[in-house]
């Protein structure tokens, strides 16, 4: 089992590239399922899950060309309309493959993902738009089995902001017959991203980017080529760092513009920051001073960045709370930061972080891919040796990220 050893102390300093973003990479993987035409990706992150999900879309008959940083992925010839469970429960995101799959070929059958550490995850409003949409769905034996000689357009609205929901609704109403309305839609830039590919394809759609998406289905959709946005949680995790350790770091292909909410919330902790277009300048002295946050659909504040503040917290001058709307169980990176030395308590999904003066290095676990990154930053300030172990977790949606923090400084090793 890897885990990843830190040396805490010091400031950052440096630059760093940001990766494409795993939360458009892997919808936009699925988009090539509705073209039999080759899609063309640059700027697709090196991750686990990006893997996972070529393996998927391999099965599927999806073929692959790769020359240099661009990705060409040719769905023309698909051989099955199965996601088996044993590829699914390792990547929630498989789900994304039923929308495509249900427009393309008239039939799917997806594993139901399963929960993961950080709640129950179910898919319902997945189910129940594409049942608007006219597909036939049955729930058996763990899978989810769908028909629909053609989707028709419907106006959908989801109990709640789903981003994967909304994403695999968008992209099967682009080859459904008439016009789909999805109210109350997510309006993260990965939806937009997504948005973007799939006009390029040949789809109509209006209103990406706001809660109210209009789509026209069209008979066929056909090959783009594509350049997947920057991660703004990666961004984050890296500017969190900062504030966290103190120094001065420049982040490159960066997209602030998709992060105002972190940013806002990270100069209240007292950093100086600079953007352009595509970089960041954070610089950050003394004690970051504690910032609440309260986590909710784009733009508000995301959830993807709450282990990642709640770390910053943990040695800032005086008490900041963090409530936690969206999941249900996403505070496992409490008890491991509590071994670290921080004074944290939980009532309900609201966490009381009293800033300390000084954490203290210890051997603490991983449970889910943010949390992890949460501990990183916790280790980078402690006293002594930090080890995180179940790494695996890390790996899923960061690129390379000790190669990374050593850039900027920090002392960090992957260790078996
Ligand atoms: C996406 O997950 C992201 N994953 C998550 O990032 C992110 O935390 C989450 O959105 C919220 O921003 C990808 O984009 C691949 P939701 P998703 O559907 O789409 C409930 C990471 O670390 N819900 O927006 O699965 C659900 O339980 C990951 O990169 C239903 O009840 O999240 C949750 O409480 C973690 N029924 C809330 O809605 C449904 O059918 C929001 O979930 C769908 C969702």
């Amino acid at each position: 089992m890897e885990k990843l050893k830190i040396t805490g102390g010091g400031r950052l300093a440096g630059e760093v590239t940001v990766s494409g973003a795993k939360n458009a990479a892997l919808p936009i993987l699925c988009a090539s399922l509705l073209a039999a035409d080759t899609l063309e990706l640059e700027q697709l992150p090196q991750l686990q899950d990006v893997r996972t999900m070529l393996r998927l879309l391999r099965q599927l008959g999806v073929r692959e060309q790769a020359d240099g940083k661009r990705l060409a992925l040719d769905a023309s010839q698909l051989v099955s309309h199965e996601a088996p469970y044993d590829l699914v429960k390792t990547m929630r995101a498989s789900i994304l493959v039923l929308g495509p799959l249900l427009a393309r070929l008239g039939e799917a059958r997806v594993s139901l993902p399963g929960g993961c550490a950080i709640g129950a995850r179910p898919v319902d409003q997945h189910i129940k738009g594409l049942q608007a949409m006219g597909a036939e769905i049955r729930i058996e034996h763990g899978y989810v089995s769908a028909r629909a000689a053609r989707l028709r357009g419907a106006r959908i609205v989801t109990d709640m902001v789903t981003v994967t929901g909304t994403e695999n609704l968008m992209m099967a109403a682009t080859l459904a017959d008439g016009e789909t309305v999805i109210e109350n839609a997510a309006r993260e830039p990965e939806v937009v991203d997504l948005a973007r590919v799939l006009t390029a394809m040949g789809a109509v759609i209006e209103g990406a980017g706001s809660d109210r998406i209009v789509v026209r289905g069209v008979p066929t959709l056909h090959g783009a080529r594509h350049r997947v946005m920057a991660d703004r949680i990666e961004a984050g995790t890296f500017l969190c760092a900062a504030v966290a350790a103190g120094g001065e770091v420049v982040l490159r292909s960066a997209e602030p513009a998709t992060m105002d909410a972190t940013l806002d919330k990270l100069r209240e902790a007292g950093a100086r920051i600079e953007t352009g277009a595509d970089w960041i300048r954070l610089s950050m002295s003394g004690r970051p001073r504690p910032v609440s946050v309260r986590t909710a659909p784009y733009p508000a504040f995301a959830t993807d960045m709450q282990a990642q503040f709640m770390a910053v917290d943990a040695i800032a001058s005086g008490t900041a709370i963090i409530t936690e709307t969206i999941f249900e169980n996403r505070f496992m990176h409490v008890l491991e930061m509590q071994r670290l030395g921080a004074d944290i308590r939980i009532e309900g999904n609201t966490a009381v972080i009293r800033g300390v003066d000084r954490l203290s290095g210890a051997t603490v676990m991983a449970t889910d891919l943010r949390a992890s990154a949460g501990l990183i930053i916790a280790g980078l300030v402690a006293d002594g040796e930090t080890v995180i172990d179940r790494i695996y977790h890390l790996d899923r949606g960061y690129e390379g990220i000790e190669a990374k923090l050593k850039v900027l400084g920090a002392r960090a090793e992957r260790v078996r």
